[in-house]
């Protein structure tokens, strides 16, 4: 409220309050007065709170009633004024109040609830006070507490204001909610807290509607709270095509809703796979919001975003169609640009470097291309091997056995190989291989390796020489060991050599 708003209610209230005052600071003046000319014009004497004639048989009983109602009515009056006097003061006080502590705390903590049930007492007491000086000799207390019938008619005429206000008071004292709070009653509707007051609470709808709930029904629903103060979080749902990857999805959408106004800088967004569903793979975004209240335009905003990445890396959101493939049950060469592709990677691989173009070209044949997703392992630890692999696109992590758990050796990216040592000499798996992001490796498998071998012996020292290095990395030497028991380059050699059943 504007400060002149105030001022002005300040100097209302002066002006009311001080008029009220000055009348009943006149009042009893004035009542004496009336009293002494009440008397000598009818002849009455003024004794015990009443008037009676001085001569009983002068005095008309008609008249003596009507004054004695008179004087009554004028005790009515100062009751009336003193409860307005009462009034006045209370909701000065409370308004003052009110506002002195909303800068500090959030509004919905000066319960209204509160105000008035504080309010009503007080009015309460100040009654019974002003009344009982008034009129001594009536006693209000039984009439409340002993009669039952106003009790009952009371009860039944309030049963739901009561109802109401008893709710009110029992979800104060819960406080499952505070104004500025977003709030979503099923089947009733959902928005911003404006008030909560004894009767029910009012909420503003993203319509800019106000839904104003009553306390009795609020008590029985179940309320769904996005506390003003909370870092609440919100999903929306997209989908992709089946060929499309889904890291690379999860990873752009992630960066793109980011971006988003009033996605909360506190917590990063999480975007998952929701399901393989039958036209496409079903994708959630969870992102924590700034300002709750503003979660549809944000859940819009997010959409559009996503559709231009989309747009941009060439992603496709699934339609809701069928794609059927027809597939002939004949085992089909491998395309020629893929042969070529992976020629071309064979060749840009220094260990290759030795063999001849037919002889990539044979490798290349004997090769197929893998996807692994980000944290999945590609060969584990104690394997059989059979194959080794060459990073095509992305990286890899090399971890070895450390107590319970891995440590990491070192990471491994494209052109690089790994897999070769259990290939080459038909041990275990040494190591761990975890793809870092989504990775693309070309496996070679022993059959296609063989006569590659078999026709280059200076590729197999090659190979024996990096076994070695890698060996020793993971297994440091151990000076206590005899002189044959020692990782060499000849030691590989010769396994490889057994293992492949080479002569040279
Ligand atoms: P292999 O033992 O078949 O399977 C695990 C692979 O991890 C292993 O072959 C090597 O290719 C690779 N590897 C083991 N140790 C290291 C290392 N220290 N640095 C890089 N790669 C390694």
């Amino acid at each position: 409220m504007p400060t002149t708003d105030v001022r002005k209610r300040v100097l209302y209230f002066v002006l009311f309050v001080g008029t009220l005052a000055l009348i009943l600071f006149l009042f009893p003046y004035a009542e004496d007065s009336i009293r002494s000319y009440l008397g000598e014009r009818f002849n009455l004497v003024w004794q015990d709170g009443t008037f009676s004639g001085i001569d009983s048989a002068k005095v008309d009983p008609m008249i003596e009633t009507s004054v004695n109602l008179l004087t009554i009515f004028l005790k009515i009056l100062r009751v009336i004024i003193w409860m307005m006097l009462i009034v006045s003061v209370v909701r000065f006080v409370l308004f003052i109040f009110t506002r002195s502590i909303s800068g500090k705390v959030s509004p919905g903590e000066v319960s209204s609830i509160l105000q008035t049930v504080v309010s009503v007492v007080i009015y309460v007491v100040a009654f019974f006070v002003i009344f009982q000086s008034q009129f001594p000799t009536i006693q209000l207390a039984p009439i409340f507490t002993g009669s039952t019938i106003i009790g009952i008619v009371v009860g039944l005429a309030l049963q739901d204001t009561l109802g109401n206000l008893f709710a009110g008071l029992a979800l104060q004292a819960d406080q499952p909610f505070q104004v500025g709070d977003f709030v979503m009653i099923p089947g009733r509707g959902e928005g911003v807290i404006e008030k909560v007051s004894w009767r029910g609470v009012t909420i503003r709808t993203s319509q800019n509607k106000l839904l104003v709930i009553s306390n009795s029904v609020l008590g029985k629903d179940t309320i769904e709270v996005s506390p003003k103060n909370n870092l609440n979080a919100k999903s929306v749902f997209f989908n992709t095509l089946y060929t499309q990857s889904p890291a690379y999805t999860i990873q752009v959408v992630r960066e793109a809703v980011r971006q988003v106004e009033n996605v909360s800088r506190k917590m990063r967004p999480v975007v998952r796979i929701r399901n393989l569903a039958a036209d496409g793979i079903d994708f959630e975004v969870k992102y924590w919001l700034d300002d709750y209240t503003r979660q549809h335009d944000t859940d819009a905003l997010i959409r559009q975003r996503i559709w231009y990445v989309f747009k941009r890396e060439g992603i496709e959101f699934a339609y809701p169609t069928r794609t059927i493939y027809t597939e002939e049950k004949v085992e089909q060469a491998a395309p020629e640009e893929i042969i070529n592709m992976i020629t071309e990677r064979l060749n840009q691989v220094s260990i290759f470097s030795p063999l001849a173009d037919d002889e990539i070209e044979r490798l290349a044949n004997a090769t197929t291309t893998r996807v692994y997703a980000p944290d999945e392992p590609i060969v584990r630890t104690g394997q059989v091997g059979n194959s080794m692999f060459l990073i095509a696109r992305g990286s890899v992590r090399v971890e070895i056995p450390d107590g319970a758990g891995r440590k990491p050796v070192g990471t491994l990216g494209p052109n690089e190989f790994f897999g070769e040592m259990s290939l080459l000499t038909g041990e275990p798996r040494s190591a761990h291989v975890v793809a870092v992001e989504e990775t693309e490796v070309l496996r070679i498998d022993k059959n296609g390796l063989k006569p590659i071998l078999e026709d280059n012996p200076s590729l197999v020292e090659a190979i024996s020489e990096m076994i070695e290095e890698r060996r020793a990395s993971i297994q440091p030497t151990d000076d206590d060991l005899p002189d044959d028991a020692q990782p060499t380059k000849k030691r590989a050699l010769v396994s490889i050599r057994r293992f492949f059943g080479l002569k040279k």
